[in-house]
């Protein structure tokens, strides 16, 4: 079978019914949920120590499910326990982030689906994992949490974007049991435009578990007006 969708979707019609008919019923429902298999290259995390993967796209390029599928790798993994997602109002944190097609539980296959408490705003995975539901409009409830990670999706959407990124900063504190914290930040872009192109650099090397100075939305909210169709890019 080959490695990705990409290079099976290459293949002559023949090798790849081929391919595909090789696999039983369990193998084709674990391929439907093999993220890496899916994925384009520029939906996946880099390598190496990163703090900050920004990933930029036009209307549904995949953001939303790139990270999603990266928090469901995390929790599934036990690399990270406590996370947080952070989108421009409740009501589209849990329509579009954790109930959505893209969302947490959809990505997640049935046989290590979180639960989703609405009451406390909590997904909870079966190993005891934990990922914390907020709110842009609502900064001060980010005051209290600690998390060793965290999903910011839509950011260019926030109200009051810079305080609720300060308020974050305070919140990314806790080294995961693989590390120092990470954050993914997930936006559309603002602009339209016909060019197609991807890029990733290393913008800063962190190796240590406190939290260094805080990357502000000053500092990278000029990268918001590519032109490019998607743009990752690690901030720090
Ligand atoms: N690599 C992929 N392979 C197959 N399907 C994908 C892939 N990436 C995303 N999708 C699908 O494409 C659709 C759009 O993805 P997603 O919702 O993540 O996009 P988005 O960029 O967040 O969109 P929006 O602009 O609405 O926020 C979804 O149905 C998702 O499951
Ligand atoms: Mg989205």
């Amino acid at each position: 079978m080959p490695a990705t969708a990409r290079h099976l979707a290459e293949l002559p019609p023949d090798q790849r019914r081929a391919a595909l008919a090789g696999l039983s019923a369990e193998d084709l429902q674990r391929l439907e949920y093999e993220w890496r298999f899916w994925a384009r290259p520029d939906q996946l995390p880099p390598e190496g120590d990163w703090r900050t993967f920004l990933l930029l796209g036009g209307r549904g390029a995949g953001k939303t499910k790139s990270a999603s599928e990266w928090i469901r790798a995390e929790m599934e993994s036990g690399r990270r326990r406590n996370m947080g997602i952070i989108g421009p109002t409740a009501d589209a944190v849990r329509r579009i982030m954790i109930e959505g097609p893209s969302g947490l539980l959809s990505v997640c296959p049935p046989w290590c689906r979180p639960s989703y408490e609405p009451s406390t705003r909590r997904i909870v995975w079966p190993n005891g994992g934990v990922v914390y539901a907020f709110s842009a409009e609502e900064p001060d409830r980010l005051r209290g949490p600690n998390f060793d990670g965290h999903w910011c999706d839509e950011i260019t959407s926030w109200a009051n974007a810079a305080d609720v990124w300060d308020m974050l900063q305070m919140a990314l504190r806790i080294p995961g049991p693989q590390g120092h914290p990470r954050r993914r930040v997930s936006s559309a872009q603002r602009r339209r435009t016909s060019r197609c192109s991807s890029r990733s650099w290393r913008h800063q090397a962190r190796s240590s578990a406190a939290p260094g100075p805080p990357t502000t939305p000053a500092t990278w909210m000029p990268v918001l007006s590519p032109t490019c169709k998607t743009s990752t890019e690690i901030l720090d």
